[in-house]
């Protein structure tokens, strides 16, 4: 008997189909996360956003997370929905570790190996980025185009190189970079965040290059408009501003791009997905979208 719940998704003429033989509901769960069981991710930026979402999954399918941000209360909170998640996907003994960090500060990354509690990474993912304020070149301030550039670029690639010594030498291992689609198209008041997004988008491709002989995978992930706290840091806390930007529009949220990452993770070994350029269904580029009238 097929249950009626599951019966109502097919649909009347289906369920006739399929009523002689399915004798019971099914899972619809055809992407099996199995290999992520017992896995260990570091996840930077995990104080919010995507990375909050991401950490979160990944606990969901059974994996140990390593959280990476600078606000301590914030990943606390994270470390507790992900040690919930865990629960909720049904494993227990979850490690969930909270260090807190800046993305700038070069030497405290070079420590982030030796703060893991004992976990060896299978999976690294550089989330952590920002972008600050639309100012056109010739007044973009200074300290706006260093955190920028410290963070998006500077930081991942030395967390990188820390991390890709460790998983050439057992190799294996699995770096996700959140690139952008501000990472292969460029905008008016954009220059400096693309610039940081372009750079990432060649660096993890020149990586593939230099891994192609090893069983290190490395994957990028580069997003359209997704709802996070983005918006509200590149314009200084305006809240008012940050919701103008997703006016009319159904933007991605940091759990969809969180699905996406946990995909690219569990599949085998052998599989390696280059990058997933992601959008909203009413954004077609990084300056293209359609707005419902209000
Ligand atoms: N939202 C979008 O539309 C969008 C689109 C394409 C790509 N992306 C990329 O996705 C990534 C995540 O962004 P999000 O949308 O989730 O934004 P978010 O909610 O603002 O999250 C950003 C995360 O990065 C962390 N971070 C920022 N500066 C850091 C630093 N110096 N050291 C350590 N951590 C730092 C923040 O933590 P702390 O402040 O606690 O340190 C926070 O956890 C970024 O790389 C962003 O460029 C976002």
């Amino acid at each position: 008997m097929l249950t009626t719940r599951f019966a109502n998704r097919l649909g009347a003429s289906a369920t006739r189909r399929l009523g002689a033989t399915y004798t019971q509901a099914r899972s619809l769960n055809v992407f099996s996360s199995e290999r992520l069981v017992g896995k260990n991710v570091l996840v930077t930026g995990a104080s919010s956003g995507i990375g909050a979402s991401t950490a979160e999954l990944f606990a969901k399918a059974g994996s140990n997370v390593v959280l990476l941000a600078r606000r301590r209360a914030n990943l606390d909170a994270v470390k507790a929905k992900c040690e919930a998640a865990h629960a909720e996907g049904g494993y227990s003994g979850s490690k969930v570790v909270v260090i807190e960090a800046d993305m700038q500060d070069r030497k405290a990354l070079d420590t982030v190996l030796d703060k893991t509690e004992g976990l060896k990474l299978d999976v690294l993912v550089n989330n952590a980025g920002l972008v600050r304020g639309r100012e056109h070149v010739g007044v973009a301030a200074e300290a706006d185009i260093d955190v920028m550039f410290n963070t998006n670029v500077i930081g991942l690639i030395q967390l990188t190189q820390n991390v890709v010594r460790d998983f050439k030498k057992r190799n294996t291992g699995l770096i996700v970079n959140l690139g952008s689609v501000a990472g292969i198209e460029s905008y008016p008041g954009g220059s400096i965040y693309c610039a940081t997004k372009f750079a990432v988008h060649a660096f993890t491709d020149s990586l593939r290059h230099e891994l192609i002989d090893t069983n290190v995978r490395i994957a990028e992930i580069l997003p359209g408009m997704v709802e996070t706290e983005f918006s509200v840091v590149r314009y200084r806390g305006d809240q008012g501003r940050a919701d103008n930007e997703y006016k009319g529009i159904t933007p991605l949220t940091g759990a969809d791009v969180a699905e996406q990452i946990v995909w690219v993770a569990s599949r085998p070994e052998h599989v390696q997905v280059a990058n997933l350029l992601m959008f909203p269904s009413q954004q077609s580029a990084a300056t293209r979208n359609w707005r419902r009238p209000e």
